[in-house]
């Protein structure tokens, strides 16, 4: 009896939810964000369960569905055939992206659709109280989560895709707005915001009739009568960002976006590896962290050449993560396939950081105070190197010409006093918020889930049509009342004129009389 009342008053007492967590991308960085808050769901008591690529270690109350099978592990970009498209222009990289975005998202969406566990948790119509699905290159996520007929929210790991705004009612202004694919930045001048217009319209284009429409066949043989992606895309309740103002600046969005940029840091970690540890210790002159992510594979090894070359030219000590093969580093370098980087960047002995720009690594940064040097190569790190250089993070360097010289250079350049002063300044500023990036994160899942997804927050611009957006029948109405109201007064003008000329002919020929007279 007392077991059942202690088992009643948990149940009463217990907000724990059922949820669900959809992540069909096997990208490793994206799965390195979302685990994070999948642990950190579980151990707030919720029941969840997550459909991904990778393996999280096993938790109770954790049941996992994995999409991965014996071929895939990591989406992985060849760097080395990506630099012969990066070359030409911004445009022919947008064009290749979309490409590769359509690929991956025809992939992910037949084995989430077709998996057999899916499809028995849509059969045993399980009830959730809500369903995380990731906002990438494929909806087919929305669909799930259409079947089980539960509250949904979206998660990003990285900036907003340009295609996400319109779904949030929020402006991707190409005025203010950095674009995604390049390096905008928030004060964009007159080519680039062209440039923009054309990259956001032409990658949208291409997402609707082209990668969203493919996906919905692939849903629709499966799920005959499932509504358009887009309209489920525009249902969800809100979104999770992996977006901070202090780093990507104040944008304008509704109550349904939330920016939780920085929630993948664990802010208690401490370095496990001795090796690295005794080799930081040694370091005398300040060490520089060198890492381009997780998913660029294959650097051509006239970049890596360079980058030993300059690694023999200086003083510093370097901490690299690659996986070059044949090459024996020298005694100020440090070499891993894997490195836990969170540690190693908060170590006060690490001085520079040179990245690829990837937001999980900028914000990494930004909380540990370093300053950075982007080589940005692929998707959105050309805008996250631009955020990093308008918050006075960093500098970016361009891959294609990069050599050890201006390596060299650009790490002597964040050395200097006010990089070193702006960085520890914004590592402050980055840790200043009302609540941490997870707990915000958890408060508003367990928000929606509370609410059953009926709270609105969506900002009405989602449903209105683009003439009520840009006001179109309103200035309509104004230009004819104006042009109505300059009608009358030329009107009356010319009547007045017409009545003074009348006058003064009247007055003309009295005047001509006159000296008639008078002559
Ligand atoms: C937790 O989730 C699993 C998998 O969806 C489900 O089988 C189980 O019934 C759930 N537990 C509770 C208490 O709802
Ligand atoms: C999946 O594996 C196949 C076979 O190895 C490979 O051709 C394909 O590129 C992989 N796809 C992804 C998305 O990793
Ligand atoms: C979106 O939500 C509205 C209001 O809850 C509902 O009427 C509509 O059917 C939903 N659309 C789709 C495609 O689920
Ligand atoms: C960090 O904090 C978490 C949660 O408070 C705890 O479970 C973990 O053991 C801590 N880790 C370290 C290295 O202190
Ligand atoms: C939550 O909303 C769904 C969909 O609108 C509805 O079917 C369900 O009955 C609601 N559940 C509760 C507990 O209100």
């Amino acid at each position: 009896m007392k077991s059942f009342v202690f088992f009643l008053y948990f149940v009463v007492n217990c907000d724990c939810y059922n949820i669900l967590g959809i992540f069909p991308y096997n990208g490793r960085s994206h799965h390195i964000y979302y685990s994070c808050v999948i642990e950190e769901l579980v151990q707030r008591r919720h029941n969840v369960t997550v459909i991904n690529y990778h393996p999280m270690p096993k938790l109770p109350n954790l049941h996992q569905i994995s999409l991965q099978d014996a071929h895939n592990a990591s989406d992985q970009v060849n760097i080395e055939e990506h630099l012969k498209v990066l070359s030409h222009s911004d445009l022919s990289m947008a064009y290749d992206s979309a490409k590769a975005f359509k690929y991956i998202a025809n992939t992910n969406c037949r084995k989430l659709v077709n998996n057999q566990e899916v499809q028995e948790l849509i059969r045993s119509a399980k009830h959730f109280d809500l369903v995380i699905v990731e906002q990438f290159v494929t909806d087919c996520g929305l669909a799930i989560a259409h079947k089980l007929n539960a509250p949904t929210i979206g998660m990003t790991a990285h900036i907003l895709m340009s295609w996400t705004y319109s779904r949030l009612g929020a402006p991707n202004h190409p005025a203010f707005v950095p674009n995604h694919y390049f390096a905008s930045g928030t004060k964009p001048n007159f080519f680039d915001r062209i440039k923009s217009v054309i990259l956001n319209f032409g990658m949208n284009l291409y997402y609707t009739h082209v990668i969203q429409s493919s996906d919905q066949e692939i849903v629709n043989e499966v799920y005959p009568d499932m509504p358009l992606l887009e309209d489920l895309g525009r249902n969800i309740s809100l979104i999770a960002i992996n977006q901070y103002f202090p780093l990507t600046g104040s944008r304008l969005y509704g109550s349904n976006v939330v920016e939780v940029g920085g929630i993948h840091i664990k802010t208690n970690v401490s370095l496990e590896d001795k090796n690295l540890k005794t080799f930081l210790d040694a370091a005398t002159d300040g060490v520089v962290y060198v890492s381009f992510g997780s998913v660029a594979s294959n650097f051509p090894t006239r970049v890596t050449n360079e980058i030993t070359k300059w690694f023999s030219n200086s003083k510093m000590r370097f901490v690299w993560k690659t996986d070059i093969k044949n090459w024996k580093p020298p005694s100020n370098v440090y070499i891993s396939r894997w490195i836990e980087q969170v540690p190693v960047l908060c170590e006060s002995r690490v001085v520079a950081f040179v990245s690829h720009s990837g937001m999980l690594s900028t914000s990494e940064a930004m909380h540990c105070g370093v300053p950075i040097v982007g080589v940005p190569l692929f998707g959105d790190q050309f805008a996250n190197g631009r955020s990093a250089v308008e918050s006075g993070l960093g500098v970016t360097v361009d891959v294609v010409t990069i050599n050890a010289g201006i390596l060299e250079d650009a790490v002597k350049t964040i050395l200097s006093e006010k990089y070193q002063k702006q960085a520890k300044k914004l590592s402050q500023l980055w840790k200043d918020r009302p609540l941490s990036p997870m707990d915000t994160a958890i408060f508003w899942m367990e928000y929606v889930a509370r609410n059953n997804g009926t709270v609105n927050m969506r900002p009405p611009t989602i449903n209105l049509p683009l003439y009520q957006y840009l006001m179109i029948d309103v200035i309509l109405f104004f230009g004819l009342i104006i042009i109505i109201m300059l009608y009358i007064v030329v009107k009356l003008f010319m009547a007045l004129l017409r009545t003074f000329k009348i006058n003064t002919k009247v007055k003309d020929t009295r005047y001509s009389i006159k000296t008639k007279k008078m002559k």
